[in-house]
């Protein structure tokens, strides 16, 4: 038995995707660029696939273009607003998923300023802070916040972000990489420039993700070639792909409130659980605020047999986090617990569900658990 607790780093892929994708990988191989009939009726599928995408979130079909995942739609959100937009200065905090930071860090120094926001130990942001940092330039400014942290699960208040942006003229861009079709998001309300999804994270395929950019900008191509993607991407379309995440985020959205409803009566189960099984254990991010559903950081105190814990679950078949799920499968110190100024002598584990998982499940976790961690800190009745 596997007891998956991972679904930040991604999702299994739901049953009707892989049967919408499997369909279109047997019937229809056509080049959505070539002008016959297996052309025509693959463009069909993904312009079918961009209009359900544009519905779920309230956008524009033109407003959405597919992209390889949330790597590549951040990366062109903040590269190509400095590129065209003439952004000369960047605002950001130390908390962004590493595809933010880095893109922002492989920018010209001389040419784009960055500021980053402070985060508290919660990882929250302070609004009023930004608003300093927007009153403070004359400068074309790009805001670039995440909606919800894949590590700590802290969400931030997207709406009241955007109309501080708007105040001030300066261009929006979130990652709503881990809360797209989750929470229901609506672009319509105008507060946002750039926005983008991953389909891995919504039990959809990987390499396959979007970008919302609101009509207002006009970018030029992030990838040179053919005409794809209204000229902003070249390169033949991942069809299933396109279909596969669009099949994922209608299932999402329309399932949305009672997945919402398991999952947090899981998550409140497990903190419960965890709380009463243990003395010494704290919980990282805003978990009890503003705080996503799906995620919890537990910090356990630090010993012998919790520096190993990752492993030892996985031994005994419960997968879990260290943090983010990182590109060299190494255990490394994360970005995210260092800027929330986390005890470094604690050991944070991500756990994070889906509306796969069960309530025997968190009950098989709590009794591994117990038999890991060492008694002195099992509470005693
Ligand atoms: C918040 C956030 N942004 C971006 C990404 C990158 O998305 P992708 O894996 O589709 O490149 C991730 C994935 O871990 C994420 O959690």
């Amino acid at each position: 038995m596997r007891i998956y607790l991972d679904n930040a780093a991604t999702t299994p892929i739901e049953t009707p995707v892989i049967e919408a994708m499997t369909k279109v990988m047997s019937e229809n191989y056509g080049n959505p660029s070539s002008i016959h009939s297996e052309g025509r009726k693959s463009r069909s599928l993904i312009e079918e696939a961009r209009k359900t995408v544009a519905n779920c979130i309230n956008a524009s079909i033109g407003e959405v273009f597919f992209t390889s995942g949330g790597t590549e739609s951040n990366n062109m959100a903040i590269k190509c607003s400095v590129r065209d937009l003439g952004v000369k200065r960047i605002i950001t905090s130390p908390i962004e998923h590493h595809c933010v930071l880095h893109a922002i860090e492989s920018l010209d120094a001389d040419a784009v300023a960055v500021d980053f926001l402070e985060v508290d130990f919660k990882g929250r942001i302070n609004l009023d802070q930004l608003e300093e940092f927007l009153v403070a330039s004359d400068e074309k400014t790009l805001v670039s916040l995440m909606h919800a942290n894949n590590e700590i699960g802290t969400i931030m208040d997207i709406d009241q972000v955007g109309e501080l942006c708007q105040k001030y003229g300066a261009l929006f861009h979130t990652d709503t990489v881990q809360t797209m079709g989750y929470y229901p998001i609506d672009v319509s309300k105008g507060k946002i420039n750039f926005l983008t999804g991953s389909s891995h994270k919504f039990h959809g395929p990987k390499g396959c993700g979007f970008i919302y950019i609101n009509s207002n900008n006009s970018l030029k191509p992030f990838i040179d070639g053919g005409a794809q993607e209204r000229n902003m991407r070249g390169g033949t379309e991942n069809i299933y792909g396109i279909v596969g995440l669009a099949k994922a985020l209608q299932l999402s959205c329309e399932n949305m409130q009672q997945r919402a409803e398991h999952i947090i009566e899981l998550k409140n189960y497990f903190i419960k659980k965890l709380t009463s099984s243990f003395s010494d254990i704290k919980f990282s991010g805003d978990y009890d605020g503003l705080s996503h559903f799906k995620i919890l950081s537990v910090s356990f105190p630090t010993s012998p047999k919790s520096e190993l814990l990752l492993l030892n679950l996985d031994i005994l078949g419960i997968s879990a986090s260290g943090g983010s799920a990182c590109s060299s499968g190494a255990e490394k110190s994360s970005h995210v617990i260092t800027a929330i100024k986390s005890d470094p002598d604690r050991k944070n584990i991500r756990f994070s569900f889906s509306h796969h998982n069960k309530k025997e499940e968190i009950d098989y976790v709590i009794e591994k658990l117990e038999s890991i961690i060492p008694e002195k800190v099992a509470v005693t009745q």
